[in-house]
């Protein structure tokens, strides 16, 4: 196969607002979207329609170009596009000039048959971070990469591909950033100097365009706020969906669930939610319940929303061939599912053994796919786990010619689980009126933060895992995606009692917390571990409740600014070589103010390295100057948290459910510091969608060290705060105090001396 050149600039024009340039060989059309995105569409035959399942943001129309007879200037705001005439290259620079991010001189966009890539130039010093759930270590330099979403049973901190893709990295070097997003469904791959004798990056597709987002922005937050402004945001989650979840496969009774529950609420651990694995169904019939084990779905969660609890279960897309069962005839007969060319309905094997997959890709089929989550939503199950939906078969290996939509597997197998999770969270929003639905998907592609939380599938209990699983949720987040999780405990294989103490407490300081186990492995709840480790877990539970109103409030961001709660030290402190360091690659920000130094269980010691700034040992306080690496305890009862200097967490009394009130109480806590600080406290009523009519409570409360006071602005919204009263606690401040000071919490201007 050889390698096709794109050749030289032919002809240029202008046309709605898009650049387009002709070669011999291909057409490129460049957009602009912002003042700091740029997207250019390689092709050798552009579609007539322009569609994508990430973005959601339109191009503007027009910007300024200058022509020579050697290149054209494209200027944003921003930014500065170099395009090459000849041979056709794209070289991107800050608006004063500083090169970003440049085509390989030599080769830029090839094709080798339906195969496109484009080969970059890499910087010397040049890091690369994202591409979200990926093995290997938080920069990226020097691997590669690709993207096939996967049913990755007993994957290991190695395996590639995993279940998701997302073709979206940040570069960073010579003090600079700058993020690409590839936004291609087919199999993808880059390559970040992996194997050009660090000559060169490149990213490529089996097919399709060259098709990709140029983001300038100065800053990898700033990028990833562009970012998730093309590819939209999460929604507010259900505030039950923060609480403490426990699953496994599977509670085979109803019986067993209710036992379960009961068990949470007679040893006071706090708990919102449990799961119904696959046993539920009626010989894994999706939408059915088993009718022996399971004979009356509503009167068991009736009883479990007695006792605080929600129900979540879980849906796979094979639907199970068998005549009389509801999905299969209606599918049948209205022809919504996957096909080989000629009509036949795909056939594979999954838990139900011979299945047809539902065409997600087509409106009407999510539609009905939607609609049929009634059986689930009218006994009261609130939330929906969408499983193997890579999609999965058994031995992993869907023909080519099968047809989903008007396209072939391998051009759009990677969106598939986005698709049904889009389907699942369409449905259910529909179906539960104003109620939020809780969505979790398996698979994913770039923009899915919209319809879905994630998990990272079928992990293991090992302390490895405890580590590499937190690097992948810190690497989602940089993908737009903050509500995210891990199995805790790990998926397959049985934990310590050391290792599942280690993973819950890191469970506190994870976006969702989900304990989960495989079928056949030991039982994992808090108190299969014996007393002593029973009463960590619990504490480190209670304290995921107290952090609610800090947690809540952090993904109140992740809706307005797209910033992960668990954040990479990359993220603010870019250029900081220690954060890349193997040892702490794994640590992060929990939100604004917490640090977090995850902690394999044999070890009762830890290195830390703190960014520069003051820290705050969690617990004790103990300070410590950042910059620089310490050695600090890391007891089973003690992982080493730290709250930055200035630090404010909005916290609240123990709880046992998130519908509990508690004590009524707001706890303002505030970490000493030089440098004024502040946080963006959000509330609402945590169930329903009226915060979109304003029914919210927000308020900005900032600290002023050299007055040393804080101050809370007038609220704005007219939800009514479920804590009638506020305490300030104040850490590191010395003899000041206002320890037992409760302050009404009024809806104007509150102002605190201390
Ligand atoms: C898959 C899922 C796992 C689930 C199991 C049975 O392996 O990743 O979470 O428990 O299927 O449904």
């Amino acid at each position: 196969m050889n390698a096709e050149i794109i050749g030289n600039v032919q002809g240029v024009k202008q046309q709605d607002g898009v650049l387009i340039l002709k070669t011999a060989e291909a057409e490129a059309r460049v957009y602009s979207y912002s003042p700091t995105i740029i997207r250019v569409n390689i092709s050798k035959q552009h579609l007539e329609r322009d569609e994508s399942f990430a973005v959601i943001r339109q191009p503007v129309t027009g910007f300024d170009f200058d022509e020579s007879s050697a290149y054209i200037d494209v200027f944003t705001p921003a930014l500065k596009l170099r395009i090459q005439k000849s041979p056709l290259r794209f070289n991107f620079f800050t608006n004063t000039g500083m090169p970003l991010s440049a085509d390989d001189e030599r080769y830029g966009t090839t094709w080798q048959g339906e195969r496109v890539i484009t080969y970059r130039k890499i910087y010397a010093d040049e890091k690369f971070i994202g591409l979200g759930e990926k093995a290997g270590d938080l920069n990226r330099r020097g691997t590669s990469y690709t993207n096939w979403n996967t049913d990755a049973v007993d994957y290991t901190p190695k395996t590639d591909p995993l279940y998701k893709t997302f073709p979206f990295f940040i570069g960073l070097h010579s003090g600079l950033t700058y993020g690409l997003f590839f936004d291609n469904t087919h199999k993808s791959y880059f390559d970040f100097g992996a194997s050009t004798d660090e000559q060169m990056s490149w990213f490529g597709a089996d097919g399709g365009d060259m098709n990709y987002y140029f983001f300038g922005a100065q800053g990898v937050a700033q990028i990833i706020e562009d970012y998730t402004w093309l590819t939209g945001r999460m929604e507010m989650p259900p505030l039950w969906s923060l609480g403490y979840q426990q699953c496994r496969w599977s509670y085979m009774s109803s019986d067993e669930v209710l036992k379960i529950a009961k068990t949470f609420r007679d040893k006071q651990i706090p708990a919102d939610v449990i799961y119904c694995d696959i046993d539920y169904m009626d010989n894994f019939k999706i939408f059915t319940w088993n009718k022996e084990t399971f004979p009356e779905p509503k009167k068991m969660i009736d009883e479990l929303k007695q006792l605080g609890f929600k129900l979540v279960t879980i849906v796979d897309p094979g639907i199970k061939i068998e005549n009389g069962y509801k999905q299969y005839d209606e599918g049948l007969d209205k022809g919504y599912f996957a096909t080989y060319p000629d009509g036949e309905n795909y056939t594979g094997y999954v838990w139900p053994g011979r299945c047809h997959f539902p065409d997600f890709f087509r409106e009407e089929v999510r539609e009905w796919w939607g609609s049929a989550f009634t059986a689930l939503a009218e006994p009261g199950v609130d939330g929906f786990w969408n499983d193997m939906n890579e999609p999965a078969v058994w031995n992993q290996n869907i023909p080519w010619m099968v047809k989903f939509g008007d396209k072939y597997m391998p051009e759009v197998r990677n969106a598939y689980g986005m698709q049904m999770a889009r389907a699942t969270y369409e449905g259910t929003r529909e179906i539960l009126g104003n109620k939020r639905p809780f969505v979790l998907t398996r698979a994913a592609y770039a923009g899915t933060q919209r319809y879905s939380a994630i998990w990272t599938g079928d992990n293991t209990g090992t302390d490895e895992h405890l580590l590499f699983g937190q690097r992948l949720v810190n690497s989602l987040g940089i993908t737009g995606m903050s509500f995210t999780g891990v199995d805790i405990g790990g998926f397959s294989g049985n934990p310590t009692p050391e290792l599942m103490v280690r993973w819950n407490s890191l469970g506190t300081y994870t976006p969702m917390f989900r304990n989960h186990a495989i079928q056949g492995s030991k039982m994992r709840e808090p108190w299969e571990w014996g007393e002593e480790y029973e009463q960590i877990i619990k504490k480190d539970i209670e304290q995921r409740y107290k952090l609610l109103p800090y947690i809540y409030s952090g993904f109140y961001q992740s809706t307005q600014t797209g910033l992960p709660l668990s954040r990479t030290l990359a993220i603010e402190h870019a250029f900081d070589d220690s954060v890349y360091d193997i040892r702490f690659q794994n640590q992060f920000m929990f939100g604004n103010s917490i640090l977090v130094a995850p902690v394999v269980s044999t070890e009762l010691t830890a290195d830390v390295y703190l960014p520069e700034g003051s820290w705050y040992r969690f617990g004790s306080d103990k300070i410590y100057e950042g910059g620089q690496v310490i050695h600090v305890p890391s007891p089973l009862t003690d992982l080493p948290v730290f709250i930055k200097a200035g630090g404010i967490i909005p916290m609240q009394s123990g709880v046992q459910n998130t519908s509990e009130q508690g004590d009524g109480i707001l706890y303002i806590h505030v970490w000493n510091g030089a440098e004024p600080n502040s946080f963006v406290y959000y509330e609402d009523d945590g169930t329903s969608y009226d915060y979109e009519q304003g029914v919210y409570y927000k308020r900005l409360i900032s600290f002023d060290p050299v007055k040393i006071v804080l101050r809370l602005s007038p609220v704005q919204g007219v939800f009514k705060s479920r804590f009638e009263q506020l305490r300030i606690v104040l850490h590191g401040f010395g003899e000041k105090g206002l320890k037992d000071e409760l302050i009404e919490n009024t809806t104007e201007e509150i102002v605190i001396e201390f």
